[in-house]
């Protein structure tokens, strides 16, 4: 149903959404009566910036968007200024309602509003549903797009697993914003996500940090996979969403810094790739997840100091299962030397996935502790091997040996 209204209405509408609570997002696009307007497409949306709730306006010229950030109680400049560049069609959404403000040829504002459905109150002690970052039944635009779940917010049966590892994802992310200093950049937190594939975990984030905790949040995925990238761009572009893109090609490659680098599922050594790329960059944190591992797998012998182990190598899934275990020992250690508290964690029940470990890394240790070096080298030693992550990080772990070295000189 819609009635037509004026613009002291409109107005009045506007200022009360966007200044209440439950707001969530508002777009205003499209020219009213062939008229130019000054931008493409402008949104808003709610964020806390230094403790104190801001509406972010996003100006998007066709090319690029500039974005200012506003306090509550200075949002009406800039709304009247929107109010006054004549745009055809303003979507209000918040937390219970979704809200169409149409211009005709014709010049008459209508108004169409529909309730959407809000999900139950907050469980009881004794009810076992689980809170969780994104939660299921919730009609949800961002993961419907995704096809994750249907238009009543059902998950799709097939979309079980990836909908429990994005939200176990989540769940670890939420968990380290303190710790690693993200929280408090005071600008977007520039994300890096590697091996993105079909972009759920992408959008997942981009949408919780934006959107859920009103984090402003940059991200791009980089896949070596043309196609998989194409449709990340459609689906981005279909979703209007600011501050993500994507980009075609191999993690190593790349030439960008981040402050929270993303890696789920990234094969064998792109993992490699994906942590490096986060050493170089300085990144804050660090979410690995490893998929296989092939790399130390064919490098393995059961010789010198490892003869002992032969009776496990012989055998295709012990040696595979050992291999993971040395890879990531490895990965973890390494990165603990280079400036990084390390911990590696089942972050999702073996139900959803066998390639369950997440590397997490906070970036803030003491660089190339003597005792954890000798244990790195000890490891290397009795393997016989060096790993892929010690190749890419070479320039940035040779200085930590070099003072190793010459610290026992010392000591001699
Ligand atoms: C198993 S999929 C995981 C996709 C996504 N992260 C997820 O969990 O849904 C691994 C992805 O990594 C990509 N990939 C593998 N090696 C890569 C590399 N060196 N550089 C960029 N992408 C890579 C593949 O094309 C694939 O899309």
């Amino acid at each position: 149903m819609s009635a037509n209204v004026d613009r002291t209405t409109v107005r009045q509408l506007l200022l009360e959404t966007l200044s209440s609570a439950r707001f969530r997002r508002a777009t205003f696009a499209g020219p009213a009566r062939g008229e130019p307007t000054p931008w493409k497409r402008v949104t808003v949306r709610p964020l806390q910036l230094r403790g104190r709730p801001h509406l972010q306006f996003s100006y998007f010229d066709g090319r690029k968007t500039r974005t200012n950030n506003f306090p509550l109680d200075a949002v009406e400049p800039p709304l009247e200024e929107l109010l006054s560049s004549q745009f055809a069609g303003i979507h209000l959404s918040s937390a219970d309602e979704e809200i169409d403000l149409r211009t005709t040829k014709k010049g008459q504002i209508q108004l169409g509003r529909r309730r959407v459905a809000v999900p139950p109150e907050a469980p009881m002690a004794h009810n076992r549903v689980k809170q969780v970052p994104l939660p299921e039944g919730r009609a949800d635009r961002l993961l419907e797009a995704m096809g994750i779940v249907t238009r009543t917010g059902r998950v799709r049966p097939t979309m079980r697993d990836k909908f429990t590892q994005i939200n176990e994802f989540l769940k670890q992310l939420l968990h380290l914003l303190d710790d690693s200093g993200l929280r408090g950049l005071g600008r977007p937190i520039e994300i890096l996500d590697c091996g993105c594939g079909a972009s759920y975990l992408t959008l997942a984030v981009h949408h919780y940090l934006n959107e859920i905790l009103h984090l402003p949040a940059r991200i791009l995925g980089v896949d070596v996979n043309e196609e998989v990238i194409r449709k990340s761009m459609e689906r981005a572009d279909r979703l209007r969403a600011e501050g993500l893109s994507f980009a075609c090609g191999r993690i190593g490659e790349l030439q960008t810094r981040a402050d929270l680098v993303l890696a789920l599922h990234a094969c064998d050594t792109a993992t490699d790739d994906a942590l490096a790329q986060a050493v170089r960059s300085q990144a804050r944190l660090i979410l690995g997840v490893p998929c296989c591992h092939h790399h130390l797998n064919d490098l393995l012998r059961a010789e010198g100091e490892a003869t002992v182990l032969r009776p496990i190598l012989r055998h295709g899934i012990l040696r595979q299962r050992t291999a993971d275990l040395v890879t990531d020992a490895f990965r973890a250690l390494l990165l603990r030397l280079l400036g990084y508290r390390t911990e590696v964690v089942e972050f999702v029940s073996l139900e959803h996935t066998a390639r369950n470990l997440m590397i997490r890394a906070v970036r803030g240790a003491p660089v190339g502790e003597p005792a954890l070096v000798r244990e790195y080298l000890a490891l290397k030693q009795f393997w016989n091997v060096t790993p892929y992550l010690e190749r890419l990080l070479a320039p940035q772990v040779a200085p930590i040996f070099d003072r190793l070295s010459s610290f026992s000189d010392d000591c001699r």
